[in-house]
């Protein structure tokens, strides 16, 4: 019975992991000030998050290309694409490292 109650509880842990990530995924978009151009699902001077990941879904380039964008602005992608104002590289807004672009670009994949 204990056993029972015990595996139930690493089962529901696990189970909520990624939740977790996604939330300190989102939190980092926040922190970076992602969040004041884009939003997960409504288009403003940005486009949506759900959009992007749609659009490059698929793509065996796509992290890689959105680390670019994220560190670099749209100019390092030859952009912009999405017929909107270009994303300003890092002297407009908060520096985000390698690892933290890698991460928000996994995280909007996964939107
Ligand atoms: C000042 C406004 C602004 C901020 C802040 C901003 N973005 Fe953007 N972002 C844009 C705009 C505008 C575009 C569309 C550019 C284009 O057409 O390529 C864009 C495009 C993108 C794209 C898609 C590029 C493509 O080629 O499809 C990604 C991914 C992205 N932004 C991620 C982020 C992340 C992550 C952050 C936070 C670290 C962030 N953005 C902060 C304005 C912003």
């Amino acid at each position: 019975m204990k056993s029972v109650t015990l595996l139930t509880l690493t089962t529901l842990a696990l189970a909520a992991l990624p939740m977790h990530a996604a939330l300190a995924s989102e939190k980092l978009a926040q922190e970076k000030q992602c969040m004041g151009c884009h939003a997960l699902k409504d288009e403003g001077a940005a486009p949506a998050f759900k959009k992007i990941a749609a659009a490059w879904k698929g793509r065996k380039d796509a992290e890689a290309q959105m680390v670019i964008t994220i560190r670099e602005g749209s100019a390092g992608t030859g952009g912009p694409h999405w017929n909107k104002a270009k994303m300003p590289d890092q002297s407009e807004r908060p520096r985000v490292s390698d690892a933290e672009a890698r991460e928000l670009a996994r995280w909007i994949l996964t939107l």
